[in-house]
């Protein structure tokens, strides 16, 4: 939806975070409005840790209040993180490719839910009115947020997961037996009233270090404790506000974007379910 002829937009624009504004919605001409039903959608080129650039998919549904996240590495995973506002959950999940050439099945699905703070990323109903002006544009997050290092000590039920997000069922469905989270956010969301029966204690708390790293273990069939790290590459993190004389308070005017890294450490009970964790 480009207007014609503004095909060579100077790559030089100094500040990315122009590009991106947040369009009243009384003024979007189209169509997208909150409360249509259709989540909104937002397709972003952006760049990598690692330098590479993939396209991410950032969707908003403000009547579910929720916001989702993917993207695609090059090395095939694909990497989703949902942001369930009604629950305080969030939940990523990661769709990582085996190599068949050394016989591992297609796929390994992995789900984390941890507990969703809600200065983490931006509304819903403020990611649902973003738009873009150039969509060919290679954005890149104007802040890194620090690696964040999680330890899952606790699985989830899948089952009973419909309990503690709605979201749960559909994100998680190829990790039924793979949904981890942490024994100090379940306490939250025990005091919020969700069921314990969400909730399985998984062998043995790990900290007391009996368990080895999945890279030290070479037999197949041992229990050990896996690692995984991902990154959410480019994220609405913060609304950004704008003075003007013709108005009495500030207004939401545009937003700063951040990148985050995760690491997940967590129990399997056979290293061959862990086989990216190598030495390096
Ligand atoms: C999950 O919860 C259901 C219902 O409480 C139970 O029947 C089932 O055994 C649980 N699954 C596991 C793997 O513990």
């Amino acid at each position: 939806m480009r207007p014609p002829g503004h095909r060579g937009v100077p790559t030089t624009r100094p500040a990315l975070l122009w590009l991106l504004l947040l369009v009243p919605l009384l003024g979007a001409p189209r169509g997208v409005a909150a409360g249509t039903g259709a989540p909104a959608e937002l397709r972003v080129r952006v760049r990598l840790p690692d330098g590479q650039v993939t396209e991410e998919s950032l969707q908003a549904d403000s009547d579910a209040d929720s916001i989702s996240l993917e993207l695609r590495k090059p090395d095939g995973t694909l990497v989703s993180f949902t942001a369930d506002f009604k629950k305080d959950v969030k939940i990523f999940r990661a769709l990582i490719l085996g190599e068949l050439e050394k016989g591992q099945s297609q796929f390994q699905a992995l789900c984390f839910v941890t507990r969703l703070h809600h200065n983490e990323i931006i509304p819903s109903e403020a990611m649902a009115k973003l738009r873009q002006k150039n969509p060919r544009a290679v954005r890149q997050a104007e802040e890194v947020r620090g690696l964040e290092q999680l330890y899952m000590d606790i699985a989830v039920n899948f089952s009973q997961g419909g309990l503690l997000s709605p979201h749960l069922h559909n994100v998680c469905a190829e990790a039924v037996d793979a949904i981890y989270t942490r024994q100090e956010d379940v306490q939250f969301w025990l005091g919020q009233g969700v069921d314990s029966s969400v909730f399985e204690a998984l062998p043995k708390a790990l900290e007391q270090a009996d368990l080895p790293r999945c890279r030290q273990v070479a037999d197949r069939g041992k229990p050990c404790v896996c690692h995984y790290g991902l990154s959410l590459a480019w994220y609405p993190c913060m609304l950004k506000y704008c003075h003007s004389r013709d108005r009495p308070a500030p207004y939401k005017c545009g937003i700063r974007s951040c990148q985050k890294s995760y690491s997940f450490d967590f129990y399997v009970p056979q290293r061959q379910l862990c086989l990216w964790d190598e030495d390096p």
